[in-house]
């Protein structure tokens, strides 16, 4: 009878902290002897690893972000997914942390105080696709990232190069994210990012790159540089870059690009140049098919020709421009001839005047 009692007692504890079990275990296998609702509690017996401590676990989905956890949790659930470790003071990953984790699909760990990663860290990670260590304090990439990678998001850290190793066999990389790191050209090395023969999307601003990278890959369509020490636009740098559609270096010091840039970029359709030095529009806007915005507010340029946007006479091959900005640059608004913007059928596309 008192075994009883002791045993009522406990149930609630149990249920209370379901993965706490293993000192009750061995308690209730005693009560076993022919006490008719312990054969219940059996069935309320977790098999393996269970959900950690505080975590939500809810569909293969591991939620166990501002937990002010220092570590990884252990005995992670082998059939998760998505496991977030966001917002805690981890600060550092170490072999071990996500074995078991074959299923594992996203990784996220942004604002933590990570460091080091161990070389090992990610190796059980067969299916990883999206992996975002941004906010953390991390000095370069972790090496041995796994080769399903898709996208890596890694900004606001204190990456000062990348290894030229680092992206080896990540062929199945999607998109990059490394914005916010005191990243200089000399520390990308120009075939960093080459093999990556499905890169889409990079993003490298608010660094202190002083060039775009070389050797970038031809799938690219997406390529934003704001915010960055970049003086000049070299046309080799954006050789092959056929799918490029979208190419951000406002926040700049530009003051020139090479003749030969847009045409380096066929499939253009959006140039972002504004806040940067320029001292007239680029080259090759006139003959460019599908250019359609063209920003180069804040800038230098004091003299616009009636050639520079749009091809001599009526030519209707080229995308009508659906946004053009000038304003804030020294050129006299009234001396620009009427027929500069011929082949722009929508007068709001163009903004030349400061609105003052
Ligand atoms: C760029 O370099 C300057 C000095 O060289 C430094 O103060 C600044 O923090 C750096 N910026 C970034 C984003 O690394
Ligand atoms: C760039 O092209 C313009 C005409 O489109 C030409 O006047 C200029 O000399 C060229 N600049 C260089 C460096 O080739
Ligand atoms: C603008 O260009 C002129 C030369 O055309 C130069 O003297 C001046 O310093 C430049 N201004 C800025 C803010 O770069």
């Amino acid at each position: 009878m008192k075994s009883t009692i002791i045993f009522l007692l406990l149930v609630p504890v149990c249920w209370a902290k379901p993965f706490q079990t293993g000192l009750f275990d061995f308690m209730l296998e005693d009560e076993a002897s022919g006490v008719g609702p312990t054969d219940r509690i059996f069935e309320l017996e977790p098999l393996g690893p269970v959900c950690p401590f505080r975590c939500q676990c809810h569909l293969r989905v591991v939620q166990c972000s501002d937990l002010g956890l220092e570590s990884v949790p252990k005995d992670l659930p082998p059939d998760t997914t998505l496991l977030d470790l966001q917002n805690n003071k981890i600060a550092e990953i170490k072999d071990g942390d996500f074995k078991n984790l074959k299923d594992l699909h996203a990784l996220i760990l942004v604002n933590n105080k990570i460091s080091k990663i161990s070389p090992g860290a990610f190796s059980p990670l067969g299916k990883l696709e999206r992996l975002y260590l941004s906010k953390n304090q991390l000095k370069e990439l972790p090496v041995n990232m796994p080769k399903s990678l898709q996208e890596l998001r890694a900004h606001e850290n204190e990456i000062t190069k990348l290894k030229p190793a680092v992206f080896n066999g990540l062929n199945q990389m999607i998109v990059i994210e490394l914005g916010t790191n005191p990243l200089k050209s000399t520390g990308i090395d120009p075939g960093t990012f080459s093999g990556l023969k499905k890169l889409s999307y990079i993003r490298i601003s608010d660094t202190n790159i002083t060039s775009v990278p070389r050797g970038l890959p031809a799938s690219l369509t997406e390529l934003h540089l704001d915010g960055n020490k970049i003086t000049k636009v070299e046309a080799a740098s954006l050789k092959g870059l056929n799918s490029l559609t979208k190419l951000g270096l406002s926040f700049n010091s530009i003051s020139a690009m090479d003749n030969g840039s847009l045409a380096n970029t066929p499939r253009l359709r959006e140039l972002h140049l504004d806040n940067n030095k320029l001292l007239k529009v680029p080259g090759g806007l006139a003959e460019h098919k599908y250019i359609q915005v063209v920003y180069l507010h804040n800038n230098n340029i004091s003299n616009v020709g009636s050639n520079d946007f749009c091809p001599p006479g009526y030519n209707t091959k080229k995308a009508s421009y659906s946004g053009v900005s000038l304003f804030s640059n020294p050129v006299r608004y009234w001396e620009i001839q009427p027929s500069t913007f011929r082949c722009v059928y929508e007068r709001s596309a163009i903004q030349l005047g400061n609105y003052k």
